[in-house]
């Protein structure tokens, strides 16, 4: 592998994705590591392109409605922790639509179930942050892409499918680098339950699944060369993107606001530009909503998140070169490249270069924010930079769900600061980085730190 590491440099790569590409090599890794036959190479044709196209389901006016139901779902997910019973929140009848026309009667007395009969638990509850940050993304991102059980608001099995995904992607980092699954112990047999949680049968029974999944169902159904399990492996891989880097990054993005008063005194003065009093009073029992240009407001979180994000990244770019050519890198260098050969981009090294970043391990919540707007002038010896924050990767294979994982790490900081009081109890030593699976992401915690939360609507006025 041949690292570039002048990010001056990067725009000479970026631009060749033609002779540098990167989906011969996540088409490899990925069927090795979800276990479907890989998709180029003429079995399935057109498949591979077919399935690049649907990836603006992620984006424009999909991404609004898939946007819409994450709220919700959080909401739904986080006053589990409430311990309020089900049935004490208004019947979901909205739209999509009402994002833009609430219903002037939507906090209609009559909407409301129960509300009076629970009692939220009024002392402190602790936690794991990583297991919280876990457990409500994994299954609000869940419902949210993949739509609600056909009974009930939680999927049976949901505890186990998330226990199974941890357990996979605990080996993740020894598959993408092609161990055999079979010397992986049971591995093979964790996989497979995960297929079989995906499997069409059960897909087929789920209510409102996003437009994105529903299209993908369809596309397979085109395939009869793509067995049953070929394509629950494939939905697989979906939910191993959307979850996969969000939830280290809900983690980050949370801790870090958690450890800086200062951040996060800003960020919920913020907030509270966006949503009234009386919702940010209610939110407990019932649902508010964030619009898009709502969220496009949250510039100081947004920089709050997209530090967290740098600080946390460890991505490689890699590219596979297509054909002997030479690459010119400026105007006086030039390399010969080799077809086959390896070209990566390793964003964290230059994430982390304090003529880039000044004192670049420091948290500074407002650093991506310049004079009341987003900050996106960055220099290296001087001279400006194209390309200075990629923890979505870089050029035509950039994350297609970044604009999503955007908003919806948006949403859960907005939801929780909301609903809850939190607060990490003095005495821990500071989260570091598990480094173990350096190039793959963003990275989890390696130490355990604990949080204790409560309800917000018991916080005594001052
Ligand atoms: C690919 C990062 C969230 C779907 C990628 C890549 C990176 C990345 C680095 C490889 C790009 C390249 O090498 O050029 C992240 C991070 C996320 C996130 C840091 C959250 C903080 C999501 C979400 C979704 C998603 C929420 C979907 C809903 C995908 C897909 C690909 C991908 C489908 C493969 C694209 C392809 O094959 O062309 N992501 N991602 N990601 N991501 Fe994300």
């Amino acid at each position: 592998m041949t690292f570039v590491m002048d990010p001056l440099l990067y725009p000479s790569v970026i631009k060749r994705g033609r002779q540098l590409d990167f989906h011969d090599f996540s088409d490899q890794a990925a069927s090795v590591t979800f276990g479907y036959p890989a998709v180029r190479g003429g079995r399935f044709p057109g498949l591979s392109e077919q399935i690049q196209k649907l990836f603006r389901l992620l984006q424009g006016d999909s991404l609004d409605v898939l946007t819409f139901r994450m709220m919700g779902n959080l909401q739904v997910v986080l006053r589990r922790s409430l311990s309020i019973p089900e049935g004490a929140f208004p019947k979901d009848d909205w739209q999509v639509e009402d994002l833009y026309e609430p219903k002037d009667d939507w906090q209609a007395k009559d909407d409301w179930q129960a509300e009076d009969d629970w009692q939220a638990k009024d002392d402190w509850q602790a936690e794991d942050l990583y297991e919280f940050c876990y457990r409500v993304m994994f299954e609000a991102t869940f419902l949210s892409i993949y739509g609600r059980p056909e009974q009930g608001a939680a999927h049976p099995g949901m505890n186990t499918l998330q226990e199974n995904f941890r357990k996979f992607d605990s080996v993740f980092p020894l598959l993408i680098a092609r161990v055999p699954i079979a010397l992986l112990g049971q591995t093979k047999g964790i996989r497979q339950k995960l297929l079989s949680f995906f499997h069409p049968c059960r897909i087929g029974k789920w209510i409102d699944p996003c437009e994105f999944v529903q299209r993908r169902v369809h596309l397979f159904d085109q395939y009869d060369t793509l067995g049953d399990l070929d394509k629950a492996a494939h939905h697989f891989a979906i939910l191993w993107a959307s979850v996969g880097n969000t939830i280290p990054a809900a983690f980050w993005s949370l801790y870090h606001l958690l450890t800086h008063p200062e951040a996060l005194a800003a960020v919920r003065q913020e907030i509270m530009g966006v949503v009234s009093q009386e919702e940010a009073e209610s939110i407990c029992t019932r649902d508010i909503t964030l619009t898009r240009e709502q969220l496009d407001r949250l510039i100081y979180l947004e920089s709050a998140l997209n530090e967290s994000l740098r600080l946390s990244s460890a991505s490689m770019n890699i590219r596979v070169v297509q054909e002997d050519f030479t690459l010119s890198l400026d105007a006086q260098r030039a390399v010969n490249l080799r077809k086959g050969d390896f070209i990566v981009l390793h964003p964290q090294s230059m994430h982390m270069d304090p003529d880039i970043y000044p004192q670049p391990r420091m948290y500074r919540f407002d650093r991506f924010v310049e004079a009341g707007r987003e900050k996106t002038d960055f220099y290296k010896h001087s001279q400006k930079l194209h390309y200075y924050r990629m923890p979505f990767g870089s050029g035509s294979t950039q994350c297609p769900g970044r604009f999503f994982a955007v908003n919806e790490l948006k949403q859960f900081i907005c939801v929780v600061l909301l609903m809850f009081q939190l607060e990490l109890p003095a005495g821990q030593e500071d989260a570091r980085l598990d480094t173990s699976r350096a190039g793959l992401g963003i990275l989890p915690p390696a130490n355990h730190i604990t949080l204790r939360y409560r309800p917000n609507s018991l916080q005594q006025p001052n």
